[in-house]
């Protein structure tokens, strides 16, 4: 059931969508103090790995070092070049490439060729500026800010929740990093309604759930809807493939929404960790991570199973993604056009959109995230239920209005 009983109002007026300065001041007010998710443990097998982003005009390195996830600034401190321009790649030392000066992992300076012609040079009067890293689940986060919170605390139960949807049982499966020619915001309001589904994903979603099968949750940084499974909805080849692998089917869709930008999602077979960056008023990048089922049985049917497990879900999320970005931009499109219908309504199953809509604005004016029906939008104690399953309350369903209760 939706929280809502009626429809609610678009929040956002367009030029918050395509307005530079209302750019400026998304980067300056909801983007600069937080944490960025900039990919997965996996693409740093070993010590020297690196990759690079551009975080919001920013070029960054990642490196792994003794084992550690190390984020630097890109950019030389001899004359600014960037260490490297490629995307990945082996650096047992951090290097630049222009004069060959290298740099500890601390990002001092460790090597300069021909010192002495820097005379007179104090030590560490020159390094690489430094940004915090941290992990949670496969995962890897850095943040621009030196006084951002922790992440944990930043992510709220989304750090929980990424922990579950990347353990160890759980494998790479794929990137699904893209630029899409529309704003950040079109992006992740795309992803916390299903309302689109018969219209964009006539042949891999079919249809949006049924509203007694949905339960939105709602705190004051994150959303998350939870569809559960009926085990007369369950698909047999996902049923075999649970007992081929050897995992217990959790047959229910998580889709959290940690503001302003990180998506998680998670289906039986596969599950997903998605961040929508900013490059301007009229185009975004996205940061995405697949992860499958591996299951835990080693059996060569378990191991034939996990292939094509694989092969169908990365399959299936780039179908999804297909989808969605071929209309977004025209969502765009729309948004800029110098004349604007009478229009603009959220439905009550949209609700999540609204909610996100309530957050930027709140953010946005300096009034925090205003709540419009406090008792409903409250944050859960326990936004996944799980600790009431365990707890012996026996329901899926509790909210912080009570045990087993969906408004
Ligand atoms: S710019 Fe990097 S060593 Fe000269
Ligand atoms: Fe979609």
């Amino acid at each position: 059931m939706f929280v809502s009983d009626t429809h609610l109002p678009q929040v956002l007026a367009p030029e918050a969508y395509t307005s530079p300065e209302f750019h400026q001041r998304e980067i300056d007010k909801l983007f600069l103090p937080g944490w960025f998710f900039v990919g997965a443990k996996w693409e740093l097998p070993y010590d020297g790995s690196f990759f690079t982003r551009e975080i919001l005009g920013h070029p960054i390195i990642v490196w792994r070092i003794n084992g550690e996830h190390r984020a630097y600034l890109n950019v030389c401190a001899h004359r600014m070049c960037m260490l490297t321009h490629k995307a990945t790649g082996e650096m047992p030392k951090l290097k630049c490439q222009y004069h060959g000066w290298e740099y500890d992992e601390t990002g001092n300076t460790k090597r300069i060729p021909d010192a002495k012609s820097f005379r007179p040079l104090e030590n560490g009067l020159l390094g690489l500026r430094t940004f915090r890293c941290e992990t949670v689940g496969q995962c890897i986060f850095l943040t621009l800010n030196e006084n951002a919170p922790p992440l944990d605390e930043y992510l709220g139960p989304g750090h929980e929740m990424i922990e579950r949807v990347t353990a160890s049982h759980w494998e790479p499966n794929g990137t699904g990093d893209r630029v899409i020619e529309c704003n950040w915001k079109i992006y992740l309001e795309n992803t916390v309604e299903s309302y689109h589904a018969e219209a964009v994903h006539p042949t891999s979603l079919v249809t949006f759930p049924p509203e007694n099968e949905c339960f939105h949750t709602f705190g004051p940084r994150w959303s998350l809807l939870r569809t559960a499974g009926k085990p007369d909805n369950l698909d047999k080849m996902d049923i075999v493939a649970h007992r081929w692998l050897g995992v217990t089917r959790d047959p229910d869709y998580y889709n959290m929404l940690v503001y302003p930008n990180l998506a998680i999602g998670k289906m039986p077979l596969m599950s997903w960790v998605d961040q929508a960056i900013p490059c301007g008023p009229n185009q975004m990048r996205i940061i995405a991570r697949g992860f499958t089922q591996t299951g835990l049985k080693k059996s060569v049917k378990a191991r034939i199973m996990r292939f094509f497990v694989r092969k169908w879900t990365g399959a299936f999320l780039a179908q999804l993604v297909r989808e969605d970005c071929s209309v977004l931009p025209d969502v765009q499109r729309g948004l800029r056009s110098p004349l604007q219908p009478k229009g603009g309504l959220i439905s009550a199953r949209e609700e999540r959109v609204f909610h996100f809509q309530k957050f930027i604005d709140g953010a946005m004016s300096g009034s925090g995230p205003a709540l419009e029906r406090p008792a409903e939008w409250l944050p859960a104690d326990n936004p996944l239920g799980q600790d009431c399953r365990a707890g012996g309350c026996g329901s899926d369903a509790c909210t912080p209005a009570g045990h087993g209760v969906v408004e």
